[in-house]
């Protein structure tokens, strides 16, 4: 374990914040399929959204011109910083109305059981301490938060009735992404299909800054994506009758979207019906 290692999920980003900005500019900008995608799956309009591991905002300009209110949350202080003060009209629409969104430091916090992490500041959002939302959203992020069986659960509690969630995270062969050489090839190869689709020197050396950096790599050897048939089994537990793809946006892109059922219609009032 390297000496500037914790196990606090949001400082584990803080020194990627700006690396994994540029990253996911240089992604979004060559291939909008994802950012399409999305927009595709969040509802038109609604009162509340949430972006739940917002990073550096690249999410917050489409939720903030559909949503009358975003809360978007992050437990890693640079990426929150980036996400306040970045504009970003690059990747599915225009910059974000900030007089509509507030940031939080905040996160996803299951019990931990046998874990010694200790996060004592970050806030966990709650159904119980934040209220419901009518768009969840959240993108590679979920994974670093902890066992999907204790996770999802959190998140569900997240969707008002008859809310849309809509996710996406990493999935991967565990035993592939445990080995550093397949990083490294992967960052290879990242940067070769950059360049394929037209990216500059510059663009393939912000991937590299990346998917090279000691402490992605040293995060990744400690993250625990799903593989694509433990993500499968685990979004349909969580949420029955989601529509789950595995494979389809990106050979390592799990996303799950599910609408929540509608509340139950309040109690008949008899007497006015007679
Ligand atoms: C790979 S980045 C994705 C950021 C952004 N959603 C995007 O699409 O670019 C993962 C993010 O998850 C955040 N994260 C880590 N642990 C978390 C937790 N327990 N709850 C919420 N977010 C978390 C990290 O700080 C980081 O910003």
């Amino acid at each position: 374990v390297s000496v500037y290692w914790t196990d606090s999920s949001g400082q584990r980003f803080d020194s990627l914040a700006s690396a994994y900005d540029e990253f996911c500019a240089v992604w979004d900008r060559l291939d909008p399929s994802f950012g399409q995608w999305l927009a595709g799956q969040v509802p038109a309009a609604g009162e509340r959204a949430l972006d739940l591991g917002c990073g550096p905002g690249r999410h917050i300009p489409l939720l903030s011109s559909r949503f009358e209110h975003v809360l978007a949350v992050d437990p890693s202080v640079e990426m929150l910083q980036l996400a306040h003060t970045v504009d970003r009209a690059d990747s599915v629409g225009p910059a974000a109305d900030r007089s509509k969104v507030e940031y939080q430091l905040a996160g996803i916090l299951p019990d931990r059981g046998e874990s010694t992490v200790d996060e004592p500041w970050l806030i966990p959002v709650t159904a119980a301490s934040h209220g419901q939302f009518d768009a969840v959203v959240s993108v590679h992020a979920l994974h670093h938060a902890g066992p999907a069986g204790r996770v999802l659960p959190l998140v569900q509690d997240l969707v008002a009735p008859g809310g849309r969630l809509v996710l996406a995270d990493i999935i991967t062969d565990p035993d592939q992404w445990a080995d550093g050489d397949w990083h490294v090839a992967r960052a290879q190869h990242s940067a070769a299909r950059v360049q394929q689709l037209g990216g500059s020197a510059g663009d393939v050396a912000a991937v590299g800054r990346l998917l090279l950096h000691p402490q992605w790599l040293a995060m990744v050897a400690q993250s625990r994506p799903l593989s694509p048939e433990g993500f499968a089994a685990a979004y349909a537990t969580a949420f029955p009758g989601a529509v789950i793809t595995v494979g389809q946006l990106g050979p390592q892109f799990g996303t799950c979207v599910w609408t929540a059922p509608s509340a139950p219609p309040g109690p008949v009032d008899v007497a006015s019906q007679r």
